[in-house]
């Protein structure tokens, strides 16, 4: 089967382009480069032991897609191209509405109009908004706090009406909690551009000498420590949720929304202290002011994801912190970018 993979030279498409080659799936990447390299496919064949067809390609130029959907004969698709900066959609929403809904829109577009039925969408735990109960199942109240996470919401929203019109689409709407980690290879992991905003790449790069210390946003949350908690799940165990909805899609048309997350909530502090056990090297860190647009706690109820897809993540925060460290001293400046 050729699966198509929008936004494949990211971060979680390259982890998850790799597990599909593993499965017997052939990889079309599409991904136009604006965050992330062209180095990684070389380093997704070598892992994944196949080639890949690769397109540099905007997911929202029309012409593009429907030349790309002409010339391969696609089966599949998971769409992880968007935007995905939470302070910056704020700062900038008609560009994130803008770009990640027309990427949306122009997939499904272009699939129905080349007779493509499943679509495994790279949706977010954001949808949760401030959960009012945790963990969270798929059945809780969705409401977002910023123009990023409502690109997810109206993503998933359009993809639910598209089945209802469409009775042979399938669309699994997968809502990742918060991914870590690498491939333990360290050929292939996290490599944001600019300062990272989120935690553990941060806490790699301090590692890595490319930052003086951690702010750890707020120490006065209701929590055990006071810091913030949340559902920190391997990368690798994430790609294998795509896989094993992929699998399920083909079965069973219609609109699934599936968490997927490890059931367990880690603070800042817990992640700092587990990175620094797991590597022995001593991350400095100072408590600053909350973090605009923060929740306290939030984590994943991961029951349907094993119920329906017989999958659940396996891989410990000790393997999260281990491989994220792995891949950083590999690979001190990322992709070289
Ligand atoms: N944090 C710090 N210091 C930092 C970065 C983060 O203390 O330098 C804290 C945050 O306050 C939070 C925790 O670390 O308590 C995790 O923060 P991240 O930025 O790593 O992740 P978020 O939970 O804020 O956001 C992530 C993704 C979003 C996604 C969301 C879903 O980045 O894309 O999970 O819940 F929408």
């Amino acid at each position: 089967m050729n699966i198509l993979l929008t936004g494949g030279a990211g971060y979680i498409g390259s982890h998850t382009a790799v597990e599909l080659l593993k499965a017997g799936y052939d990889v079309i990447i599409a991904d136009d480069l604006s965050n992330s390299s062209e180095e990684v496919i070389s380093r997704i064949e070598e892992l994944g032991g196949r080639r890949v067809s690769f397109y540099k390609l905007d997911v929202c130029c029309r012409e593009g897609m429907d030349r790309l959907f002409s010339e391969q004969d696609i089966d599949a698709c998971i769409h992880f191209a968007g935007k995905k900066a939470v302070g910056e959609s704020v700062a900038k929403p008609l560009e994130y509405y803008r770009n990640n809904m027309d990427a949306t829109m122009t997939l499904l577009e272009t699939m129905e109009k080349h007779g493509v039925n499943i679509v495994v969408f790279s949706s977010s735990a954001t949808v949760y908004g401030i959960p009012e109960l945790v963990p969270v199942d798929e059945k809780a109240t969705r409401w977002c706090t910023n123009p990023y996470g409502w690109t997810k919401y109206m993503s998933e929203q359009i993809m639910r009406d598209a089945c209802v019109a469409n009775n042979e689409l399938s669309c699994m709407l997968l809502r990742y909690f918060n991914p870590i980690g690498a491939h333990e290879s360290g050929r292939i992991g996290e490599d944001p551009r600019g300062i990272p905003n989120n935690l553990m790449p941060y806490i790699s790069q301090v590692a890595i000498g490319r930052r003086e210390r951690l702010s750890v946003y707020g120490n006065d949350y209701n929590t055990p420590d006071g810091t913030g908690v949340r559902d920190y799940i391997h990368v690798v165990d994430l790609a294998k949720g795509h896989v094993a909805a992929l699998r399920y899609a083909e079965t069973h048309p219609g609109c699934t929304a599936i968490n997927l997350g490890t059931g367990k909530g880690y603070s800042v502090l817990d992640i700092v202290h587990a990175f620094e056990a797991a590597n022995g090297i001593k991350i400095p860190y100072v408590i600053t002011d909350r973090r605009p647009g923060d929740v306290e706690t939030l984590y994943a109820d991961p029951e349907l994801a094993e119920k329906l897809l017989g999958w659940r993540a396996e891989k410990t925060i000790e393997d999260m912190c281990r491989d994220t460290w792995n891949w950083q001293r590999n690979n001190p400046n990322g992709y070289g970018n």
